[in-house]
Formats: structure tokens, sequence, C-alpha cells
């Protein structure tokens, strides 16, 4: 076992990290990264990677961009700091707003900002209960998310994220949200069932749920484009549509959590664009900074908003906000980091790379370990399994993806495992296509050597 380093021991010994298992990170000790560059990043060995999953999906432009650490440094000179609490405001918070209404794929009037994914998304459910009750409608509060969703961890947005990890011990989900199916095609399909049945399937099952809870009692659905951390899952063909035109018989909003996806993750601005979803309102964040600075974004309907503006008249106040809700240096970044990727055509980039890093994602499907291999865009996993036939998956506990991303680790690439055993890519948006070929060989030989460690080490014969 190797000894910690004095570095490494003061981690263990100060920092409670964010979803870790924190057992074995006091044996195995943190990865301590020091610098980035481009899509590359270093650790203080001076060791370079490539950052394969563009930090936790969101360094859009990779590191080191000169032209956002200027936005935030004039920003902070000029005003570091000011609210939007009481009708005080500053003009990146006005100018990110008329920019994000712009380029919504939601029917927008207006915008609320948040600092994360997480805050973003508890908005939106108090946002749906304040509206339901300001229009009269005090039943109407529950929230679909789906199995395998990923929508944040403070305790409303935990409850909407489908992954039981998430809630175990935590004593979530809290009430008044239900989880309807995740769309694994290729894990939950039925022998045969095509993509379009599989989807007719999961909306006739959605339908049910929402006739089994009343309908009357359902706010909202949400929904990621492509469920990230659950295994980037990919919806089957139709999915969407048909789970939309369930929604609208039964009075239900449709909340695209674009957290991931948004910003040309998917290929297009939007993941809604990809999947032909048509959202009422939007959630944003990661990307729209480029994660130099913390940020999200919630989009607000002309007639949700004219609710609020009502009710607040009523009560005196919309008292919902907190105190980074638009920090002048966040909405700074963000408005640059936009106006770079439309300068440089980040949607049309994306669209150019992207068949490299499909093609070398599904090469990979033939790999021993491989069962499916998924990608759109430049988002990707691969679920790896004991048996490529009968898709037997591996035991958590052994610890296969974690085992891959460890030697892709000592190959140069920083990759995640995500959803049981899949491994996500997920690269800066800004990569080259060698770049991304840098990325797969790394890729290639950490699976190689992962097999051949399952075989010997854990004594599985891998089935083909
Ligand atoms: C789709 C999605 N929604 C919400 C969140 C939560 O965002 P944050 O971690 O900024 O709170 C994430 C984070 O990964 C996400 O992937």
């Amino acid at each position: 076992m190797r000894q910690l380093t004095n570095f490494e021991t003061r981690d263990v010994e100060t920092l409670l990290h964010p979803t870790t298992n924190l057992a074995t990170h006091r044996v195995s000790g943190p990865l301590v990264l020091e610098r980035g560059q481009g899509v590359h990043v270093y650790d203080t060995t001076g060791k370079r990677y490539i950052e394969g999953l563009a930090g936790l999906w969101c360094t859009g432009l990779g590191y080191g961009n000169q032209e956002l650490i200027e936005a935030a440094a004039d920003q902070m000179r000029k005003l570091s700091f000011t609210h939007l609490f009481g009708g005080r405001s500053h003009e990146p918070a006005i100018a990110l707003a008329e920019k994000i209404k712009e380029i919504s794929p939601a029917p927008t009037s207006k915008v609320f900002f948040t600092s994360s994914g997480s805050e973003a998304n508890d908005s939106q459910i108090k946002l749906a209960w304040y509206y339901n009750n300001a229009r009269g409608k005090p039943r109407k509060k529950k929230i679909i998310g789906r199995m395998r969703g990923y929508h944040g961890v403070t305790i409303a947005s935990a409850s909407l994220t489908g992954l039981p990890i998430f809630h175990t011990d935590f004593d979530l989900p809290m009430a008044r949200v239900v989880h309807a199916e995740a769309p694994h095609h290729w894990r939950a399909g039925h022998p045969g069932e095509t993509e379009e049945e599989f989807a007719t399937r999961l909306a006739k099952n959605l339908e049910d749920l929402i006739h089994k809870e009343d309908p009357e009692t359902i706010a909202a659905f949400i929904a990621e484009p492509v469920q990230g951390a659950g295994g980037v899952i990919i919806p089957p063909r139709t999915y969407f549509e048909k789970v939309q035109a369930v929604l609208t018989r039964h009075d239900i909003a449709f909340i695209a959590d674009e957290v991931i996806c948004g910003f040309a993750r998917t290929g297009n601005w939007w993941g809604s664009q990809t999947f032909n979803i048509r959202p009422d309102t939007v959630t944003m964040a990661k990307a729209i900074t480029s994660a130099y600075v913390p940020l999200g974004a919630i989009t607000v309907s002309e007639p949700v908003y004219q609710a609020l503006v009502d009710e607040s008249k009523k009560l005196g106040v919309f008292a919902h906000g907190f105190t980074y809700s638009g920090h002048p240096v966040a909405c700074a970044v963000a408005n640059k980091t936009i106006e770079i990727y439309q300068r440089i055509n980040i949607v049309r980039h994306v669209q150019t790379v992207s068949p490299v890093f499909m093609a070398r994602m599904k090469t990979l499907k033939d790999h021993p370990l491989v069962g499916e291999s998924r990608a759109i865009g430049l988002i990707g996993a691969l679920e790896l399994v004991k048996n490529k036939s009968s898709k037997e998956s591996f035991d958590g506990r052994q610890g296969v993806g974690a085992k891959v991303v460890a030697f892709a680790q000592e190959e140069g690439l920083i990759c995640r495992s995500v959803g049981g055993d899949s491994v996500a890519m997920c690269p800066p948006l800004v990569i080259t296509a060698d770049e991304i070929n840098e990325a797969f060989d790394a890729l290639t030989k950490a699976l190689d050597r992962a097999a051949h460690w399952v075989e010997k080490d854990l004594g599985i014969k891998l089935g083909s």
C-alpha cells in the first residue's frame, strides 16, 4: 500500500469530500490538481491529464481562457458585488437575462439566477408550488422525476434525483416527489422491443402513474434530455415526443434540466432541440460560465411570471432569492462565455468533432468489458458488464468502473464511473479531433488493463 504524502495527509485530515467513498479515500488519498491549460490539467507532480469529464461536465471552454479571466477581473475591479433583492440591479445580470431570453428553448419572459444547478432545481419546485397556489390550484404540487435522473443534492433537488444512493440514510425522497422509469432501452427494453415501442410503453406507464397519483395533484415533470450522472442514458427515439403529449394532456409543466446538456453538449445549443422537447421552463448551470465561477439559472414564462406578480402584490413580496442570485462576477463571466461560444460557433465545432468521438466510442463496444456504448455530441458512456450477451453487471462492490477510471488516470485521462459501472466521457467542448484520439487511446489501454485485472485478480471469466 502506498504511503500518503504529507500534502495528501493534510487533505485526508481536513476535507469532507463530496460524493466520495470516504473510507477508501482515507487509504488512496486525493488526486491533487494544480493547474490547467486547454483541455489538460496537471497534478502536483507535473503529470498531465486530458480532462475527459470537463471537470464535472462543466468546463466547456477548457482551462486558462484569458478572456474569461479578464471578464471576471474587470467586473471585480468595477463592482465586485451587488445583489438583486428589493429591486436593485446591475448591467451584467440584465445583459445575461436578455441573452438567455434570446437563446432559451422555452418560452421565456424572465430569468431567475442561482449559484448552482441544485439551487436552480429547488427554485423550480418552489416556483411551481407558488404558481399553483397563485392560480388557485393548491393540490397541484407533486413533481415527477425519473429513475437514474440527477438533479442535485439539496433536500428538494436530491428528492428529484432518481439514484438510491442519494436518498439512502438521508431520509429522502421527500413527500410529493414520484419517479417514473429511466429511458434505458438497452437495459430495460423487452427482448425484440424497438426503441419506438419501448418509448410508447414508457409513455403509457407514465400516464398510468399520473392517473394513479391523480393528474390534479401533479405540477411538473423534470427530465435531463440525456441523463448524465445516472449513466449517460440517451433517450430512445420518439420518447420525449410521446412523454410531452402525455404531459400536455394533463396540464403538467415540462422542466428541462439542461445543466449538462445546455450550451452545445449534444451538438445543438440545447438538449431540448436535439430531442424535440418543448419545455415550459429550463434549468441551466455549469457550462454557462464554463465553470470559471458558479452560476445557475431558470427561465420563467410570461403566464407564470404574471401569477408571481399577482401573488407578490397580495403577499407584499416575492420572498425567494439567494444572496448570490445574479452575482455580477458570475454574470459577467457567463456573458463572456456565451459571447465566445457564439463567436467560435461552438455548436458547429461540436458537430465537426463529434463523429470522431462517436466513432471511437462505437469501436469500444467490441471490447470484452463493454456491454453498451452510447454517445451523442460530445457526451458518452461505456456500460461495463461481466457478460456481453446476458448483460450481467458486476457486483458494484468489486469496483470495476472505479478500476477503469484509476487505470485511465495512470494513462493520463480523467474520466468518471457513473450510474453503476458506466465509464463516462464528456470532454471540454473545445477539444480537437487529435485530443479526442489521445483521450481514447488512453481509455482503450485502461480498459485492456482492467479486463486483465478482472480475469486475473477477481478471477472472473468475461463472457462474450
Ligand atoms: C443534470 C443536473 N442537474 C443538476 C445538477 C446539480 O448541479 P450542482 O451540482 O451545480 O448543484 C447536476 C450536477 O451534476 C446535473 O448534472
